[in-house]
């Protein structure tokens, strides 16, 4: 299997105030080497939840993930997080940085968890920070930061430790489009020079662009009929496919 990331069969319901939401109804999908894949729907269609249950932060109700030919979803609690933390670099909707820590610190907390020595990756880091315009802002802590800043230091984080698969949640949801296009290039560098393999949600049409191949999610599934594939990703083919859907 050269699959780095499987999703099969996915089923997540919730339960909230007496009653149940169907958010994932079967939804499968997997994510070559070295690909990059978009993820398009509706706000509240269940894109943050697909993410999170592929992470391993939030339980499948049903269904399966397989991380590296590993399956998530059978692991206890610290196996997961042990794979979460090797194998999967993720951008937060929310940025989810640590309040007390630093830009660079946040940036660096990935590499500290799994025991990598930040000393030798400092050029990295550097060379990472300054090409996302981050580098003046990097002993500076969360709060005095922009709400583009957060989003760098959360695709920063993410990137750093080099993971073969990176979640991303809409990473350019905060920026600037110049800032935002920064943002996508560094993804698809991921991909194309990194070799690494990228799964985004996103709401912007010229972002899902710049993906191999791109997925809709509606009603809680995501229908191989509905999926734009390799050659057939333009701007004007996934703005065409948002209308047919009413996305
Ligand atoms: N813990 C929870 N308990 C109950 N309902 C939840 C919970 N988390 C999410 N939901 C519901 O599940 C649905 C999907 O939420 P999710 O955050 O995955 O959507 P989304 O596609 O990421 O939306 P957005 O584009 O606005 O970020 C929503 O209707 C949301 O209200
Ligand atoms: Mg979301």
């Amino acid at each position: 299997m050269n699959a780095v990331l499987d999703v099969k069969s996915l089923v997540r319901v919730f339960r909230a105030g007496g009653q149940e939401i169907s958010v994932l109804r079967e939804v499968s999908l997997s994510v070559a080497a070295k690909e990059f894949v978009a993820v398009m729907g509706q706000s509240g269609s269940g894109k943050s939840s697909l993410l999170h249950i592929t992470a391993g932060l939030l339980p499948a109700t049903a269904g399966q993930v397989f991380v590296d030919g590993r399956e998530m979803t059978a692991l206890d609690e610290r196996a997961r997080a042990e794979m979460r933390r090797h194998a999967i670099g993720y951008v937060f909707q929310n940025f989810n940085l640590m309040p007390q820590l630093t830009a660079i610190e946040n940036v660096m907390l990935p590499m500290r968890i799994n025991h990598q020595d930040p000393r030798k990756e400092e050029a990295r880091v550097e060379t990472l920070l300054r090409h996302m315009d981050l580098w003046a802002r990097r002993d500076h802590s969360p709060h005095q930061l922009s709400g583009g800043e957060l989003q760098r230091v959360s695709v920063a984080r993410a990137l750093v430790a080099e993971p073969p698969l990176i979640l991303a949640d809409e990473p350019t949801g905060n920026l600037a489009t110049k800032a935002g296009q920064e943002v996508m290039n560094l993804l698809r560098s991921a991909v194309d020079e990194g070799g690494r393999s990228v799964l985004m949600v996103t709401h912007n049409p010229y972002d899902a662009a710049k993906a191999d191949r791109v997925l809709f999610l509606k009603d809680g599934q995501i229908d191989p009929a509905w999926e734009l594939g390799r050659g057939e990703v333009h701007a004007s083919a996934v703005l065409d496919r948002l209308k047919e859907l009413g996305i």
